[in-house]
């Protein structure tokens, strides 16, 4: 794992060479290895999207989801989490609006790129570069959870789990039946894409405060705001 706070390396050990989906997933979920589900081994994922980091800045913007900006007043500030967090954007906007943030994602040059935009907008949050599926995820203890553009079946019990009680869950995500890109020649699979009606699903033993599938910059997605009871 190697972490990052405002820019100074605070801690490193090298990245888990060959990954697996399966080693630090629930078992009771899905106990297929990544390679098996994708046909593409997790590391080759990793590296794909660090090419694409590598060669484009903002590919997702500077802006924060809307559905985020929309919910902040619901929510008490506090810490909050920020899974496959990207370049930063919504990490950023947490830390700007009083949260103490943690962001993770496995894309290093992605973390850099997040911290150099966090410092452009003179805030600081922890970044973490390191695979979900090995991150230890503390129970009952951030007020917000924020996972844009990113899902995993295998995690989403450890990101309920990581949220207080009273505390929130967003997820926002493209709805399914969107192809595969081809990123710099690299095969980038569309695995993070939602079936109609399965976040809230996944969440029904939560609050659910808000559910939308909408077409946000072209693109079909759903967006749920969920408060652990
Ligand atoms: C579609 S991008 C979304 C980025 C960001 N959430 C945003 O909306 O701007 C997905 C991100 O997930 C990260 N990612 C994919 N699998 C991951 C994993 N197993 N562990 C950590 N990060 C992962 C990628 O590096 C990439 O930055």
């Amino acid at each position: 794992m190697l972490l990052f706070f405002a820019g100074f390396v605070q801690g490193s050990t090298a990245l888990a060479g060959k990954l697996n989906r399966s080693a630090g997933g629930d078992s009771t979920v899905n106990t297929a290895t990544y390679e098996a589900v994708t046909g593409v081994s997790a590391e080759d994922d990793k590296n794909a999207w660090d090419n694409f980091y590598k060669n484009k800045s903002d590919l997702y913007g500077k802006e924060p989801i809307s559905f985020l900006k929309e919910h902040l007043h619901l929510i008490t500030r506090g810490r909050a989490l920020v899974p496959a967090m990207g370049e930063g954007r919504n990490a950023i906007y947490l830390a700007k609006n009083g949260f103490q943030v943690e962001g993770i994602d496995y894309s290093e040059i992605a973390v850099q790129k997040a911290l150099a935009n966090a410092k452009s907008a003179q805030v600081s949050f922890k970044a973490i570069v390191q695979d979900l599926h090995y991150f230890h995820f503390q129970e009952n203890y951030y007020d917000l959870v924020v996972v844009c553009l990113y899902y995993d079946k295998v995690l989403l019990s450890q990101f309920k789990r990581a949220v207080k009680r009273g505390g929130y869950l967003i997820f926002y995500n493209k709805l399914d039946q969107q192809d595969s890109k081809i990123l710099n020649k690299v095969r980038v699979p569309d695995d993070f894409a939602v079936k109609s009606g399965e976040l809230k699903e996944g969440l029904k033993d939560f609050q659910i405060k808000e559910y939308r599938e909408y077409k946000d910059f072209d693109t079909r997605v759903a967006a749920i705001l969920a408060r652990k009871p």
